[in-house]
């Protein structure tokens, strides 16, 4: 009986000190990662796998910690239990968005918006870009946020699609070089960058559901290119998968791409999201491996009932957790990071304002009519002179302070503006904007309500009243663009409107000696070809961010010395890009597939090979100096791993400036068809001082003289005779050498996948 008593009395004691002592429960950081996750309910990682939905943002992220995360584009989930913190993820390409006032708190939030992407490529400098991305970065950690969802490195396909000017160029080596320099400047701040939109999203028309179909040598040497360069350059924390199928699967559903390229092949082994809404089936992308959705919520009672009734393997969602998981350690949330709600926008907008100069594109310039010479007084035609368009439209936006107008910024600089055009198309701006408020359009149309709505028409009398009291004309043309929606024919060619103004305003001004310039303040591409001969300068000045219309005057001037070069072909019409007649894509009015038959030929490689004239040829632009190229040495005429070109450029005229020497290479064709040059290599000097030269160092590896054969899926170098040709321009050819392969490279051997869901005939220069 005793017996029993003490046995009952140590039993209970047990009970009573186990239960005092509370299990311990892993942290994220001090523990492993297996264990957190292996703690976790299933509830618990069905929420972890995506983000916190966009219906209900908590404003605050917790008690603690007040992050203002109105604007951004989202965040994921937090597990306190388990030690997991929030991160934010916010938009984009131009610079960080957010909201200025975020509800309910005290502080005002600028950021700066820098250049769109097209201008910053047009910048041809590597390392320009990636000072810009260290700003960027920076106000991203600054204010409190984790990842910036940029660079967006899609090709320029065809110049209608909406989102051109979010993305770099037509050609995979600029898009690769341009988007690995902003990935290196943006996570220097320890903060990460999400690479998107992979892969093929050229076309925004149906964007969330249309199928891309394009052959596996396209894929491999044109679209996916630039997202390999990158990842294996610089590393990007996240990856975005796109929201278009391509050959017959969503992307951010293709096992194919996210593993067996993407992780397998290149090795990436960071955080794949979904693009917001992307993709239908959420058990597909787990199985895929994106392993993140992106903003969330619909998804998770679909997974929760996969999980319960196994349809999915609770591995596959362990193995995404834990990227995940790793991810959220380098965050600086995580590591308690304390923003400053200061990032030193004076400085940021410096770099934006040089970096806006470098990306502008001198396309005409007659009879030294730029930069000005004794100019006092400039009569500025066209509504865009009085409202500049600092950026496109959409999730590529930024809500930055102030940009100021052409006009304004000519007034800055003590030049005589005339008053009488500045209050004619001030009272159209008005109008039109009051005219949007009778009509109540939504607060988004208004904002972009002037860029969308049909030039002033003025009467002959009134432009050539301008004549006696101004030195000079500038017009400014302008488009916007944004996410959603694809530019159409009309808004690639001038109006009549448009092209009238010129011409009278050029026929006005030249009778009485005097110049006109045209300014182009636009996202993509548009016609040229058809007015280009009126004005005596044209000057490209893409949507430069908000210091944007303050370069435009320091390159008018002279302060600046153009030196960007276009990284994608004008052609002379809309009929002549290849793609204008499978663009969007079929059903034209409804399109569910979009039949990539131009292949390779994209851009210059298409308008090169089949001999197609066009208005402004990929790599031009003009300066205010001269540039002579001379004394091109290979470290030897037999390859073997690598060539090394060396070759000296000299500033030969009279004013300092840059210059962007780019390496085409001809390469033999036997075997397969080539497109009959590619940009395989480019640098940009210095400045160089009138008389000043540098010597130019470009490197040839195995992987540049290759093409993907795709019956043994390989990267191929042929033998034969390489010819280098080195160019101002991809016409403008300065120098050339050449060298030999003496057999046959298989470069390297990838995997036969992502062939294309339907048979279709590619273009080839052998059937034309
Ligand atoms: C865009 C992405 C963007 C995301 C979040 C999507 O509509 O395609 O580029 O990052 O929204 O704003």
């Amino acid at each position: 009986m005793k017996k029993k008593i003490l046995l009952g009395v140590l039993l209970i004691m047990n009970i009573v000190s186990y239960s005092q002592t509370p299990k311990y429960i892993p942290q994220l950081g001090k523990d492993k990662i297996e264990d957190v996750i292996g703690t976790m309910t299933i509830e618990e990682k069905v929420y972890l796998l995506m983000g916190l939905g966009d219906a209900n943002w908590r404003n605050v992220i917790n008690e603690k910690e007040t992050v203002i995360i109105d604007g951004c584009a989202g965040r994921t989930w937090d597990i306190p239990r388990l030690g997991i913190t929030p991160s934010v993820l916010s938009d984009g390409p131009a610079g960080l968005r957010t909201d200025i006032h975020p509800k309910g708190l005290d502080i005002t939030r600028y950021c700066t918006a820098f250049p769109t992407a097209t201008a910053l490529s047009t910048t041809w400098n590597t390392e320009l870009v990636e000072n810009v991305g260290m700003a960027m970065g920076n106000e991203v950690l600054e204010y409190g946020s984790d990842v910036l969802l940029s660079p967006a490195i899609n090709i320029h396909r065809n110049p209608l699609c909406g989102r051109n000017f979010e993305y770099y160029s037509e050609d995979p080596l600029i898009s690769g070089k341009m988007g690995a320099a902003m990935v290196r400047g943006i996570q220097s701040n320890g903060v990460g960058s999400s690479l998107k939109h992979f892969v093929a999203n050229s076309i925004e028309t149906n964007r969330k559901s249309i199928n891309a179909v394009i052959s596996q040598r396209a894929l491999r040497e044109i679209y996916l290119r630039g997202f390999e360069l990158v990842v294996k350059e610089s590393k990007p924390w996240t990856l975005m998968a796109s929201y278009n199928r391509l050959n017959g699967l969503y992307t951010s559903e293709s096992y194919d791409l996210i593993n067996t390229i993407l992780r397998n092949e290149w090795k990436f082994d960071g955080l794949v999201m979904s693009d917001w809404w992307g993709g239908e089936d959420a058990v597909a992308q787990m199985n895929a491996g994106n392993d993140l959705l992106m903003p969330g919520c619909k998804q998770r009672e679909e997974l929760l009932f996969a999980l319960k009734n196994k349809l999915i393997d609770e591995k596959t969602i362990d193995r995404n957790l834990k990227r995940i998981l790793t991810f959220i350690l380098k965050t600086p949330r995580y590591k308690g990071y304390a923003f400053s709600n200061k990032p030193d926008l004076k400085a940021h907008a410096l770099i934006s304002r040089n970096a806006a100069a470098e990306g502008m594109v001198l396309l005409k310039n007659t009879k030294g009519t730029l930069p000005f010479n004794s100019i006092k007084h400039v009569a500025l035609f066209g509504k865009t002179s009085y409202r500049y368009i600092a950026g496109g439209m959409g999730s590529g936006e930024v809500n930055f302070k102030n940009a100021s107008t052409i006009n304004e910024s000519f007034n800055n600089n003590g030049y005589k503006v005339e008053k009488q055009l500045e209050t004619i198309y001030n009272q159209f701006i008005d109008s039109i904007k009051k005219t949007a408020n009778d009509n109540h359009y939504s607060p988004n149309n208004n904002k972009f309500i002037v860029d969308f709505h049909p030039e002033l028409i003025l009467t002959k009398e009134q432009i050539n009243s301008q004549v006696k009291n101004n030195d000079l004309a500038i017009i400014t043309i302008g488009r916007n663009s944004g996410e959603g929606n694809d530019r159409k024919v009309e808004d690639f060619s001038l109006t009549n409107i448009e092209k009238q103004l010129i011409q009278d305003v050029s026929e006005a001004f030249h009778s009485a000696n005097k110049k006109v310039v045209v300014v182009l303040n636009i996202g993509g591409v548009i016609a040229t070809s058809d007015w280009r001969d009126y004005p005596d300068a044209i000057l490209l000045a893409w949507q430069a961010g908000q210091e944007g219309a303050n370069a435009i005057v320091d390159i008018l001037v002279g302060k600046v010395n153009p030196s960007g070069k276009l990284p994608m072909s004008f052609p002379m019409k809309y009929a002549d890009v290849p793609s204008a007649t499978t663009f969007p894509g079929e059903p034209a009015d409804n399109p569910i597939n979009a039949i990539y038959n131009e292949g390779i030929y994209v851009g210059y490689r298409y308008y090169d090979s089949f001999k197609i004239p066009t208005a402004y040829e990929f790599g031009f632009g003009l300066s205010y100096t001269q540039f002579e190229y001379s004394n091109i040495q290979l470290s030897s005429n037999v390859f073997k791993d690598e060539i090394i070109i060396k070759l000296n450029v000299k500033n030969t005229g009279k004013v300092e400036g840059k210059e962007v020497v780019q390496l085409y290479l001809h390469a033999p064709d036997v075997e397969i068809e080539k497109p009959v040059q590619e940009l395989r290599a480019f640098a940009k000097t210095k400045t160089l001082k009138s008389g000043e030269s540098q010597e130019i160092t470009l490197i040839l590896d195995t992987r540049s003289l290759a093409s993907f054969w795709t019956n043994i899926s390989s990267w191929v170098a042929e033998k034969g005779t390489y010819e280098i040709r080195i160019g101002s321009s991809s016409k403008d050819i300065r120098l050339k050498s050449d060298f030999e392969l003496p057999e046959t490279l298989i470069v390297e051997k990838v995997h036969s996948v992502l062939y294309p869901n339907r048979f279709f005939k590619e273009l080839s220069t052998s059937t034309k």
